[in-house]
């Protein structure tokens, strides 16, 4: 039985990765550092300090700087992303997100958010959709950082249903990851090579339909 459904943010809801890579390259390139949009899956779902080290390690500048300077670093990232993040409006979901939240809440299901980002609330409350969250688990909430799936199962908590009842839907392989160590069933957005560890994959939002979802979970 689906009990729940549990959303990434970034990537998923909204097309906020892109903006985080945008900020990221703009940063790397400053600092002489060159990624490519392959290096980027490895960034997305991981926490800002930590993409901040793999970056700097790709560099070949892991030791370079002192943690002050790295804060600071991340700090400059953050200031262009919430730049970018000012101007959202609701019109930035992704196609058929919308929808999708509707027809979840139309049928009982409830709806989670498990973002690793500190700026959530704020994508949220830009896209207008913060009233369809059933409960919203953000960076500040847990200590670990996806893989580990605390942050979905603080969600399961939170909406008090059991993981194995529970979808979750990710961008990142980092999230996949996490969706499947937390027991639950991961549905995949985007590249079918780089989610593969993902019991279904869908290539956009618009395929993520209520129908989708429900097969998808019960064919298992
Ligand atoms: C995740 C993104 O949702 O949040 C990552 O996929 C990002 O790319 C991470 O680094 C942290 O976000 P923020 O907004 O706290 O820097
Ligand atoms: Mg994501």
């Amino acid at each position: 039985q689906l009990n729940a459904v549990i959303f990434d943010l970034d990537g998923v809801i909204t097309d906020t990765a892109e903006y985080h890579f945008i900020a990221w390259k703009q940063l790397a390139e400053q600092l002489g550092i060159t990624f490519d949009r392959a290096f980027n899956e490895q960034l997305k779902g991981v926490s800002r300090m930590e993409s901040l080290e793999r970056i700097l390690a790709l560099g070949g500048q892991a030791d370079r700087y002192t943690t002050a300077e790295k804060e600071a670093l991340a700090h400059k990232k953050n200031e262009h992303y919430k730049q970018l993040i000012a101007r959202m409006t609701p019109n930035d979901l992704l196609p058929g997100m919308l929808d999708l939240l509707r027809e979840l809440k139309r049928n009982h299901i409830k709806i989670g958010l498990a973002s690793a980002s500190k700026n959530a609330f704020t994508v949220i409350e830009r896209l207008g959709i913060r009233e369809y969250f059933d409960t919203i688990v953000d960076a500040a909430k847990v200590q670990n950082s996806k893989p580990h799936p605390e942050i979905f199962l603080t969600a399961a908590e939170q909406l008090r249903v059991a993981p194995s009842t529970c979808v979750g839907v990710e961008d990142a392989q980092a999230g996949v990851a996490a969706i499947k160590a937390a027991n639950m069933f991961a549905i995949g957005v985007g590249d079918k090579e780089a989610l593969k560890e993902a019991d279904y994959i869908v290539k956009t939002t618009a395929d993520l339909t209520y129908d989708a979802i429900v097969h998808a979970f019960h064919r298992e």
